[in-house]
């Protein structure tokens, strides 16, 4: 199904932004943004599959959104145990493999054991590779990257590299990002990738994301494609 084209990003990650505005502005509540946020969901999956994009990453729930009232965190937990069920089939026909990341051993035992499943199932697909930061922050994978690695390796043993810090990382094995975009006009970080991020290209879009469609993406891409990418060298260095 893919229709590869040059110079496309090998990875893609997204902070979907804007589910609770768009609600908002059509006169729903929060959680019917979220439902809508999971179609755009779908559909940026499906691009990214079409495209040859490698990888594509999505800030689903971060460790700081257990902060917003119970009634929101159980809805989101709610759809994306929903989701991840209704999904999986297609995720097989299209040959995607999924990937859960973040602090998920403390989510509910039944959100847990839909992500193990989706995992497993999908764990021999060669396809996009999808991955999904649940319960996630950069600080957090930073911390217990260096909590296993000195577990493993007891401090003054070796010096610690920059890769050797990357395989203890959520994302060992995944290319850092090549392109992120955030949607609904904010332009920050926000605890994503942290790490993983030091050379990635940003793009910021005021579209909310419940309504981000493939021409959204594609415009990404196509700023993408429009940058050169020095990281930090000079031009004929490179
Ligand atoms: C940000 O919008 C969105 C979230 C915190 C939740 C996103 C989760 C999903 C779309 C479900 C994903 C499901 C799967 C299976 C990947 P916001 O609520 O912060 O919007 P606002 O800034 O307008 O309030």
């Amino acid at each position: 199904m893919s229709e590869i084209t040059e110079n496309i990003p090998r990875h893609v990650c997204v902070i979907m932004d804007g589910n609770g505005r768009w609600a908002l502005s059509h006169g729903l509540q929060r959680k019917d943004g979220h439902r809508q946020g999971v179609e755009a969901v779908r559909e940026a999956t499906e691009f990214a599959a079409r495209k040859g994009i490698r990888y594509l990453s999505l800030f689903a729930f971060s460790e700081e959104n257990w902060g917003r009232p119970k009634s929101e965190t159980d809805a989101i937990m709610s759809l994306m145990v929903h989701a991840i069920h209704r999904e999986t089939p297609t995720l097989m026909k299209n040959n995607v493999r999924c990937l859960f990341i973040g602090d998920i051993e403390h989510l509910q035992p039944d959100v847990l054991e839909r992500m193990d499943a989706c995992m497993n199932q999908t764990s021999d697909n060669t396809g996009l590779t999808l991955v999904v930061a649940v319960n996630y922050s950069g600080k957090w994978d930073i911390m217990q990257a260096v909590n296993r690695l000195m577990e493993e390796q007891p401090c003054g043993k070796h010096p610690v590299t920059s890769e050797t810090l990357s395989r203890y990382l959520s994302t060992a094995g995944i290319p850092d990002p090549d392109l992120m975009i955030r949607t609904s006009g904010e332009m920050r970080i926000s605890n994503f990738m942290l790490w993983q991020l030091a050379y990635t290209e940003l793009y910021f879009t005021p579209v909310l994301w419940p309504d981000f469609r493939n021409p959204d993406f594609e415009a990404a891409i196509e700023s993408f494609t429009n940058r050169k990418r020095r990281f930090g060298k000079i031009e004929e260095s490179l």
